[in-house]
């Protein structure tokens, strides 16, 4: 069984209710129909957008399942308003709150436990790159923060490096290429249906680039971020997919 096509949008910290006009837009102007679609609002949003019929995913939850951790969300809380996804490890998440491959890895296994499919990034940053350090980073990350339970059905992978995020700079096709080849083979290796996980990559994947990243081998879809709030730049990035 192949991977998945998947066109997954990241909202981040923006989008309000006003923003859910969007949606609609995407559902009537784009309708997907050779790919899966995701999108990954604000909390706040998660509700009301999975009502509209779109999968729905958060972009966080806590490792455990309920008790005193004011501010957190628990997997089982965004299944129950409709999430089917969560993004967990994103860069900004490591960044901004110190995020580990292993809390990452427990955070996967909540998700997996609510029912929900991780959507676990991996990313080196520039420094990384620059001293030739980009395929033992992800090796690493992959290792640490992906659990021993992944499937194929559970767990998506989006490789997005860092300085490639809301820069407008994207690696070569070859730079993604040997990442997702590295991905494909430690997967594989490790997972009976390793083979079978879903790979993104993510980082300025825009309308105009989004054809050329697709046909990458072992890139199965992106994780989108600033293209993904208005359905006139998301919608065609979900059409090359369908194409590729
Ligand atoms: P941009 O598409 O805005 O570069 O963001 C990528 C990203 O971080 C998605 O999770």
């Amino acid at each position: 069984m192949a991977p998945r096509k998947l066109a997954a949008g990241n909202w981040k910290m923006n989008g309000t209710l006003a923003s859910l006009a969007e949606i609609d837009r995407l559902l009537a102007d784009h309708p997907a129909s050779g790919c899966d679609v995701l999108i990954c609002p604000p909390a706040t949003l998660i509700q009301a957008m999975a009502a509209k019929g779109i999968a729905t995913g958060g972009q966080d939850c806590h490792a455990k399942a309920s008790g005193a951790h004011t501010g957190d969300i628990a997997a089982q809380q965004l299944k129950d308003v409709g999430a089917s996804h969560v993004i967990l490890g994103h860069s900004e998440r490591r960044t901004d709150h110190g995020e580990t491959d292993a809390q990452v890895a427990a955070k996967s296994v909540a998700a997996h436990e609510a029912g929900l499919v991780a959507v676990i990034c991996v990313g080196e940053t520039e420094a990384q790159r620059d001293a030739g350090e980009t395929l033992d980073v992800i090796a690493a990350q992959l290792a640490g923060s992906v659990p021993d339970g992944a499937t194929a059905a559970n767990t998506v992978i989006a490789y997005e490096p860092v300085w490639a995020i809301g820069t407008g700079r994207t690696p070569t096709s070859d730079q993604i290429a040997e990442v997702h080849a590295l991905m494909h083979e430690r997967l594989s290796a490790r997972f009976a249906d390793g083979a079978d996980m879903a790979l993104l990559y993510g980082g300025s994947v825009k309308p105009g680039n989004a054809a050329e990243v697709f046909a990458i081998p072992h890139v199965n879809g992106a994780l989108v971020g600033g293209a993904s709030l208005k359905a006139a730049d998301f919608g065609p990035i979900i059409a090359a997919l369908s194409a590729a």
